[in-house]
């Protein structure tokens, strides 16, 4: 199962691949799971295949701050207490553990950044090779870019409300943020605006996210039976990511070999490492390329598409949000990059919608050595346990009594600052937390904020919140009525780009 790998420079590495909790927990049995064990299946019973996520949140709610889950063998601890999982955030002793959902992304994103493997050397060379393309200064320069974009969205946007149809929320928000990583990170536009289908890259990555799910909860010895379809469908999803992705590069070094553009995509190219002067190579590229559309856009669209809902249905929140960007942006037309961040009230809009659904909602830790979490449970070097954002973001201990009460306030400074640290995680923890954490924070404000000064927004009435799992969380079937306000006119601070 488990293989020790050598890392280049003669140190052991930790072990990869899947390891079940019964190798790394000699005192697995001080762990709560649910009542109803199925011998050899598990923990199967009322399992729902599709929302694991939201599977896991019910069980651990009922079980305690730690709980483990079997199926088919595998055992997996999962912790939410803020306290256990304020400890596996401690660097010293944890680190990011590349297992079940990311490890199953590997045949697509290999050793680039979010699913290398901690001893892998392309982490540690993309990673200072790439950091820079998320300065304040990169980001200043993505802003106008940021601010086409939403303007292709309100354009259709405007199109709808005067058509008085309503709008597919989680659809338009993947096709604003694929265009805005496509656009900013490599100078490519898919053309998203002008299909009224989401564009193929989507279909693929959502496909291949969706069976990178799968595989968690079908057994490796039946996946060639069960998955047999569903294997050729991925090879052909991934065989298109893969040739999107590399047109994209071919078309860059076929235009222009200056790396004037000074984006991500010429960085991966152009820049060698400051210290070692390495550089990528051309399938590492391949690989990070494919990472960064995929963990640029997927994420994002679901946090707008969360707050989007929250906001549509709590009249109060959105006439203190949109009263915020009225005194802040006033009829400034394109608001500038420093005003985004001076949007102090949607930003906590946002972050209570990142509390209640972390779209990239679970991530998992291991142990550096031998340790013992919480005093009581004690973990060989190598064992590690899923941390349940979603749950963590609930914990009634430091969230009060009405954890699923939607309230920005919550992220007031004097109310986060009589938090303690770690209880909110929605862009991951340490050295391999989100690199994309600004750029996302500040594409959401500016959007969020471009569609309250503009439209009215209603939601249908008898939406009730469903939330879809494909790795990532989404809002699905949402969909909200728009009307726009003000006085149209290109002169005015609400025309387009505005
Ligand atoms: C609201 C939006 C986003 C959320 C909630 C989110 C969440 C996360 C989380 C939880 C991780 C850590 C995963 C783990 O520990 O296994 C992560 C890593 C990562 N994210 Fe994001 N992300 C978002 C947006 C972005 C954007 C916009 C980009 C790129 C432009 C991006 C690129 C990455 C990359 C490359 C990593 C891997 C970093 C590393 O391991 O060095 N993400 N993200």
């Amino acid at each position: 199962m488990a293989q020790t790998t050598r890392q280049p420079g003669g140190a052991t590495a930790l072990p990869k691949g899947f390891r079940g909790a019964e190798l790394g927990w000699p005192q697995l049995r001080r762990i709560p799971h649910p009542p109803r064990r199925v011998p050899l299946l598990g923990d199967v019973l009322g399992v729902r295949p599709r929302t694991p996520i939201q599977d896991s949140m019910r069980i651990g709610a009922g079980l305690g701050p730690i709980f483990r889950r079997k199926a088919f063998g595998k055992e997996i601890v999962f912790v939410w207490g803020a306290r256990l999982a304020g400890e596996l955030a401690d660097e010293a002793r944890f680190a990011k553990h590349v297992g079940l959902g990311v490890a199953n992304l590997r045949p697509m994103a290999g050793d680039g950044l979010f699913t290398a493997y901690n001893h892998e050397p392309n982490w540690q060379l993309a990673h200072d090779i790439l950091a820079p393309g998320f300065s304040r200064d990169a980001m200043a320069g993505y802003h106008p870019l940021m601010l086409d974009a939403a303007g292709q969205l309100t354009d259709r946007w405007d199109a709808e409300a005067a058509a008085g149809r309503a709008v597919d929320v989680p659809g338009d928000m993947t096709k604003l943020t694929l265009e805005t990583i496509a656009r900013t990170g490599f100078g490519h536009d898919f053309g998203s605006f002008e299909r009224t289908r989401p564009h193929p890259f989507v279909t693929a990555m959502v496909g291949t996210l969706s069976y990178a799910q799968r595989r968690n909860v079908v057994p490796p010895a039946l996946a060639p039976v069960l998955l047999r379809g569903a294997e050729r469908r991925n090879a052909a999803d991934m065989a298109y990511l893969n040739r999107t992705v590399d047109e994209v590069v071919a078309a860059r070094r076929a235009a222009d070999a200056s790396g004037a553009h000074g984006d991500l995509l010429d960085r991966m190219l152009e820049v060698a490492h400051p210290e070692t002067g390495e550089r990528l190579s051309a399938e590492n590229i391949r690989r990070q390329v494919i990472t960064f559309l995929v963990a640029g856009h997927e994420t994002t669209s679901g946090a707008l598409s969360f707050a989007l809902h929250y906001l549509a249905r709590d009249p109060g929140v959105l006439a203190r949000a949109r009263d915020e960007v009225d005194q802040v942006w006033g009829d400034a037309a394109p608001p500038a990059y420093e005003q985004v961040a001076k949007l102090r009230y949607v930003r906590r809009v946002l972050d209570e919608s990142l509390r209640l659904w972390p779209t990239a909602p679970a991530f998992s830790r291991e142990a550096r050595d031998d340790t013992v979490l919480g005093g009581v449970h004690p973990m060989r070097r190598g064992a590690w346990a899923v941390v349940l954002a979603a749950l963590l973001h609930r914990d009634p201990e430091v969230w009060g009594e009405r954890p699923e009460e939607f309230d920005p306030d919550r992220f007031a400074p004097a109310a986060v600052r009589s938090r303690p640290a770690h209880v909110f995680k929605p862009f991951g923890t340490g050295a391999r937390a989100c690199i994309g954490r600004q750029f996302a924070l500040h594409e959401a404000t500016l959007v969020l904020a471009l569609l309250l000064r503009r439209y009215d927004l209603r939601p249908e009435p008898d939406y009730r919140l469903r939330v879809g799992e494909r790795l990532t969380l989404m809002p699905r079937g949402l969909r909200l009525r728009l009307t726009r306000r003000g006085v149209p006119g290109p002169s005015d601070g609400y025309a387009r780009g505005a």
